[in-house]
């Protein structure tokens, strides 16, 4: 019964609260405060709000009751003024949500009267946006076009509203642009738009600043940095350092010397900027006679040069790199004379016998030649100065070699001429050509005896055919011009005693010389000079032989021979 009572009295008393604040319940009593304030900051004053006598909620035990007491609030009994009892985060109490309402209610007893209240938490700019990634990578392609966007990812505002994040601004560049888009669920973010092709070549990398900004007042603001990596494309041709290189190498320079290396850039990067060299459009020649290093570019000799077949080269060397681009250089090559050969000389005419005694007799004619070009190629020619020949240089570069006066057999019958050809190069190059001469006899010396007279002795009474006796002659002349034939001189008319004729009494052997008594000269009782003829040589000249020699001694004898 009595619980019964109870439970009507409850019924009625909730009636009666129903009828007393019906307004109440239905439309809580609304404050507001700006979260952050100072703790025991005034939010109301309930004794106004709710109509109550003085010291009515002290005596009535006036509480405020929050759900779960998150809610600090103080509540002066004597004067109704209602406090925060803290400080309120808004962020803290609310989060995202947004409007932040605390609700709360005063309870007053006896009666029991319960009033509905909601504080609203007023949410102040106290943050500012913040990226979670600080730093931003992007890696864009240089070939990318303009107008296209990269979206990039959004800061985070701990504010609601307006206090949120409101814009996105990037730092001054004339690349980029950046939007503020908003998503689905309403939040902003950052998306980046290409304005200008970039150009990795002219710059490779870009760093910028992305500032989210709120919409506060004052705002706030958040920045990241945004690495814009620029990714290369093939899109630059390799050019060489020099359109036209020279050289100039001696003919003579060994095989694989280097002449040059050429170069060429790609301002691509890696692979596209990879550069390999190679001869272009090369003629047989040229591929034959140089090489190029397809990574170094060094250009070397692959095979012998010769001035005197061809003096310059042009070398065409192309750059490729890994795409189709290529790049072209030219390399002149001029060959320098390299006193290499020496001069020669060509015999058109040779005389080995020259006649004695001949003036300005030609010897030999012949030509100088030197293959070399220049100086190289400009020949002196000489011949010993001590011999009695000289050289005579007629049309270019031939000659005829005289002799200088008459030759002498006897004095010299050989001569060895050395021919030196010397050119005018350095080092010198010379020939030497030796020719040999011989001097031809001609009969231009007479028989001489060896002694101007001999005396010879006869016994008397000696019998015929006794040798008496050998005269010899020699002749300085060779073969036949230096035979000698004796025989002795006809007795000179009216000069001797006719019976006494030589020829009856002597014979001389003609090849010999030898003197043979015939018989008559042992009988001879005085002594009688006789004048002997001598054929010489080849019956040419003829010498008296003896001067007529005096009877000297006594006795028989021979005339003296
Ligand atoms: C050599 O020359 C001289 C003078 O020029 C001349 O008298 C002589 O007859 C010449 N001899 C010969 C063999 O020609
Ligand atoms: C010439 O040369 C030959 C061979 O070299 C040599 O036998 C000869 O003696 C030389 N004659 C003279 C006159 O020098
Ligand atoms: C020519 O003769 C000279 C002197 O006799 C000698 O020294 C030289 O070697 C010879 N030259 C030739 C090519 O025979």
């Amino acid at each position: 019964m009595a619980a019964t009572s109870r439970k009507l009295r409850q019924v009625l008393i909730f009636f009666v609260l129903l009828g007393f604040c019906l307004e109440g319940v239905a439309e809580p009593r609304r404050y507001s405060v700006v979260e952050e304030t100072e703790s025991r900051s005034f939010v109301t004053n309930l004794v106004n709000d709710l109509g109550l006598g003085p010291r009515e909620l002290s005596r009535r035990g006036a509480r405020v009751i929050s759900r779960g007491n998150k809610l600090h609030l103080h509540l002066d009994l004597e004067t109704g003024d209602l406090f925060l009892n803290e400080k309120l985060d808004r962020e803290d109490l609310c989060g995202h949500s947004e409007p932040c309402v605390l609700r709360f209610q005063v309870m007053l007893n006896s009666p029991l009267d319960i009033f509905q209240a909601e504080l609203q938490v007023i949410d102040i700019n106290d943050h500012s946006p913040v990226f979670p990634d600080k730093d931003i990578v992007l890696k864009i392609s240089e070939g990318s076009l303009p107008g296209i966007t990269f979206p990039l990812k959004n800061a985070q505002d701990m504010d609601v509203g307006r206090n949120s994040i409101d814009n996105y601004l990037i730092s001054s560049n004339s690349y980029f642009h950046v939007l503020t888009r908003k998503s689905s669920d309403g939040r902003k973010y950052p998306q980046l738009v290409l304005d200008k092709a970039l150009d990795r070549e002219e710059q490779a990398e870009l760093r910028l600043v992305l500032t989210a900004q709120d919409g506060g007042s004052p705002p706030r603001s958040g920045t990241a940095e945004v690495y814009i990596e620029v990714v290369d494309i093939n899109d630059n041709v390799p050019q060489f350092e020099q359109l036209v290189y020279r050289a100039q190498i001696p003919e003579d320079s060994p095989l694989g010397f280097l002449i040059v290396a050429v170069s060429a850039t790609d301002k691509d990067m890696g692979s596209n900027g990879e550069i390999s060299y190679s001869l272009f459009q090369a003629s047989d020649e040229i591929s034959k006679t140089f090489s190029v290093h397809a990574r170094t570019g060094e250009i070397r000799l692959k095979n012998q040069l010769d001035f005197e077949k061809a003096q310059s080269y042009e070398v065409n060397v192309e750059a490729k790199d890994t795409g189709s681009f290529s790049g072209k250089c030219t390399l002149l090559v001029q060959v320098l004379d390299v006193n290499d050969h020496a001069p020669e000389v060509t015999m058109s005419a040779l005389i080995s016998f020259i006649p004695e005694n001949a003036n300005k007799t030609m010897v030999a004619v012949f030509s100088v030649s030197d293959l070399d070009s220049g100086e190289n190629g400009k020949t002196i020619c000489t011949i010993q100065d001590d011999l009695p020949f000289f050289l005579k240089s007629s049309v270019e570069n031939f000659y005829t070699l005289l002799t200088e006066k008459p030759l002498d057999r006897e004095s010299r019958d050989e001569y060895n001429i050395t021919i030196t050809v010397s050119d005018m190069g350095t080092p010198r190059l010379k020939t030497e050509h030796n020719i040999t001469v011989q001097v031809s006899d001609v009969n231009d010396n007479a028989p001489a005896f060896s002694q101007t007279s001999y005396t010879l002795l006869v016994p008397e009474n000696n019998s015929p055919g006794l040798h008496i006796g050998t005269v010899s002659a020699t002749d300085t002349d060779s073969g036949t011009n230096a035979q000698i034939t004796y025989s002795l001189l006809p007795p000179q008319e009216g000069d001797q005693d006719p019976q006494l004729a030589l020829a009856s009494l002597l014979s001389i052997h003609a090849d010999s010389g030898q003197l043979v008594d015939l018989g008559g000269a042992g009988t001879l009782s005085q002594s009688y000079h006789y004048e002997v003829c001598l054929m010489g040589d080849s019956g040419t000249s003829e010498f008296k032989f003896l001067k007529p020699i005096l009877p000297n001694f006594q006795g028989h004898s021979l005339p003296e021979v």
